[in-house]
């Protein structure tokens, strides 16, 4: 009478000791296999560099009077709309050393703070020592009236955009 109850007893401390190893092992199997999963997709995955777009909205057309040049502090671009009503879309970053340049309506100039530097409201050289002149980009007009700058597209020095 006295050996039926042990051996349960030992049975019962079998099971948790079985379900305890179980569950450990299972863990560790499940542990590695995900670890494994994570590794292989960033193996598989591209290791490709994400930069911000080049292409932005300017805003709507009509943000911008005839005879106006805008800066966009953020773009580093300069949008002018002619007193005709045309626009284009003109680099601020100096090409002598990389400093943006300020339009100076006082004097009709885009000037550069650095190292002195003067362009015209076309992006043309009138004072150095920058050794080119501002970059054009392309900009071109959305159904909706948006102005879109693409400043992955360098145009030439006569582009511009008739709305
Ligand atoms: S960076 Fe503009 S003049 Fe030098």
């Amino acid at each position: 009478m006295d050996e039926k109850p042990n051996t349960e007893e030992k049975k019962d401390t079998l099971m948790t000791r079985r379900y305890f190893l179980e569950f450990v092992g299972g863990g560790a199997i499940l542990v590695a296999a995900t670890g494994s999963a994570v590794l292989t997709g960033q193996f598989l995955s591209p290791n490709v560099l994400r930069e911000p777009s080049l292409r932005f909205k300017a805003g709507s057309v009509e943000i911008y009077p005839p005879d106006s040049i805008t800066l966009d502090k953020e773009q580093k671009v300069f949008i002018v709309r002619a007193k005709e009503g045309y626009f284009y879309a003109i680099s601020a970053v100096c090409t002598h050393l990389g400093c943006i340049a300020n339009w100076k309506s006082e004097d009709d100039i885009i000037a550069c703070p650095c190292h002195g530097s003067k362009f015209d409201k076309e992006g043309r050289i009138i004072d150095g020592p920058a050794p080119r002149p501002l970059q054009r980009f392309a900009i071109m007009v959305d159904e909706q009236g948006q102005l879109i700058v693409d400043k992955g597209v360098i145009v030439s020095e006569d582009t511009i955009l008739k709305v």
